[in-house]
């Protein structure tokens, strides 16, 4: 019987989410969206691929958050996606009250369920799932880190020409300005990436990822959405199939890396109840600082959320 999951939102992501696990034959679908004709088309374009594609998984479109009841995962991808010249900080206050309904919704309907959270400012509104939904700190996950260490990762690719798969990178910290790429244990075919690239590279390609979302949207005109679903899928596959992956993900700490009481991207094993254990690396004295930073940021996002009384 394969495993049910439903997706909050049917717009760019969410849809792109719907399809990528559709043509991985990972689990069955269901596919919510405020206005549902929406997820309806999206829901019946994708399964009238399914005898060219082969997949066996289902997906049912609905607009009544009822139907998410029984779903072993819930993915909110809904929420106002950043503009050209916007940070993602600035979507805090439209994106709280999103998150907010929807919590209520996913605490009612799915109270087993583990939720996956992409909507930015992406740490805050990981906290506010939390603070909402009262599920343990292993069934609330921010997506950000793979998406960030994906772009680390490729563009070190792109620079030395090697493909994409023989290169280690990971990003923790924040999904934004203060994300931490941890340079200092990136691996280019099991090389450090200081045997293979200068610093002047190392730090332009640092530069390009703390950038990676602003780029996209520099030419799209809109939010990305390729690389996150990619990135929600990886994870969903780690949990539903008990994979075990460690993986940057944004998860509640309760002192790991020095901090507490704040979502941050740190390495988590993810298997089928959510956050196996939190991974703890040995950080220099600048990582840590800079991940001290990044949480104090976090900290001062999720207080002006206190105060609009979120
Ligand atoms: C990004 O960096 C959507 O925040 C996401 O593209």
């Amino acid at each position: 019987m394969p495993k049910k999951v439903a997706i909050i939102g049917a717009g760019k992501v969410g849809s792109t989410l719907a399809q990528v696990l559709m043509y991985k034959n990972l689990c069955d679908v269901i596919l919510w969206n405020r206005t549902p004709e929406r997820a309806i088309g999206i829901a019946l374009d994708i399964m009238e691929s399914a005898p060219v594609e082969g997949f066996q998984t289902k997906i049912t479109a609905t607009g009544n958050m009822a139907d998410i009841a029984g779903c072993d995962i819930v993915v909110i991808t809904a929420g106002v996606p950043r503009k050209e010249g916007m940070s993602r900080d600035d979507l805090l206050k439209v994106n709280a009250d999103v998150i907010g309904s929807i919590c209520t919704n996913i605490k009612t309907y799915a109270p087993g369920s583990i939720v996956l959270v992409l909507t930015n400012p992406l740490d805050p509104m990981v906290y506010l799932t939390k603070k909402i939904t009262g599920f343990d700190r292993e069934k609330v996950i921010g997506m950000a880190g793979i998406l960030d260490s994906s772009r680390f990762a490729e563009f070190i690719a792109m620079e030395t020409k090697t493909g994409p798969k023989t290169v280690s990178a990971m990003v923790l910290g924040s999904h934004g300005d203060l994300m931490v790429p941890l340079v200092r244990f990136i691996t280019v075919n099991g090389k450090p990436l200081s045997d293979v690239l200068d610093k002047t590279k190392i730090d332009t390609i640092v530069e390009r990822t703390r950038n990676g979302g602003a780029e996209i949207i520099k030419y799209l005109k809109d939010s990305a959405y390729y690389a996150p679903a990619s990135s929600l899928a990886l994870m969903i596959d780690s949990i539903i199939n008990d994979k075990r992956l460690t993986l940057p993900c944004s998860v509640y700490l309760q002192g790991e890396y020095g901090v507490s009481d704040a979502f941050l991207g740190v390495p988590v094993m993810l298997g089928g109840k959510g956050v196996e254990k939190v991974v703890e690396l040995e950080l220099n004295d600048d990582e840590r600082r800079a991940m001290a930073a990044s949480a104090e940021k976090i900290k001062q996002l999720v207080g002006e959320l206190n105060k609009l009384g979120v």
